[in-house]
């Protein structure tokens, strides 16, 4: 799958996308990323990629030119997405959907006050947000949702079930892990994690999560989620345990 950035800031996204499992994934083939940089497409000598606001706001705005003739380059059929915090907010379920559909993305990174809007009204397909807070430019928000939809690309991530159980992929907030040592600064891991029996820690694992989900993203639950069961597993841990789940016995009771 290919991922365009149209940014001000190029290293910025290189930098990120030279490590770990997403330069992997680019040496196997398995994704391409390129970058464009709007001030190349500026036809006076001092690269003028921005301008006064029309109406006297501060701050300047990116022009519509150099950002149509940087999108003009992109490969054919690419979905153009602005990122912005006006956008529509970024979901798991929709980096999924984008993984599994394969068609090439370029993100256009605003800067400064923004895009002039007719910049967005011509060319974008989708201006999307990650989240209700204001970033200095759509770079970083670029790389969330590259990594996002990257790791659902197959043979991305060395083991497809760890990301068919991550927090959101079922609308639950997933169960916290544990490692070695058993105790740990007064901290136990779950005897039902312990117990090397699959159906048992499948169910204390959907237990945790759904009651997590109710105490810290109630949002996410539907109306029709059945708690009590779940509860009732959990509360079985003693207080070592449910401490070690940053859980209370207080949490509990306030979901009974
Ligand atoms: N640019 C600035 N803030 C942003 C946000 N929250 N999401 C996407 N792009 C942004």
């Amino acid at each position: 799958m290919k991922f365009s950035v149209i940014t001000l800031f190029p290293r910025i996204v290189e930098a990120f996308a030279a490590e770990g499992l997403l330069a992997q994934a680019r040496e196997r083939g398995l994704l391409a990323l390129e970058t464009v940089n709007p001030r190349q497409f500026t036809e006076d000598v001092h690269q003028t990629v921005d301008d006064r606001t029309f109406g006297g706001g501060d701050g300047m705005v990116m022009k519509v030119e150099p950002l149509a003739r940087a999108v003009a380059t992109l490969e054919p059929g690419t979905r153009v997405v602005v990122l912005s915090p006006q956008g529509r907010l970024w979901q798991q379920s929709e980096a999924a959907a984008w993984a599994k559909e394969g068609r090439p993305v370029a993100f256009v990174c605003g800067r400064y006050a923004g895009i002039d809007h007719r910049f967005t009204v011509k060319y974008a397909d989708d201006e999307i947000s990650i989240g209700d807070y204001v970033l200095n430019g759509g770079e970083v928000a670029a790389c969330a949702i590259i990594e996002s939809v990257a790791r659902l690309i197959p043979g991305v991530l060395g083991n497809a079930v760890s990301a068919a159980r991550d927090s959101f992929s079922e609308r639950l907030l997933e169960c916290p892990q544990f490692t070695r040592p058993r105790e740990v600064e007064g901290m136990s891991v779950p005897a039902p994690l312990l117990s090397g029996h699959h159906a048992k820690i499948n169910e204390f694992e959907n237990s945790v999560a759904l009651v997590r989900t109710a105490l810290f993203r109630p949002d996410l639950l539907s109306a029709e989620a059945e708690l009590q069961p779940a509860v009732k597993v959990v509360g079985a841990l003693n207080d070592n345990e449910l401490y070690a789940l940053g859980l209370t016995r207080e949490d509990l009771k306030e979901l009974q």
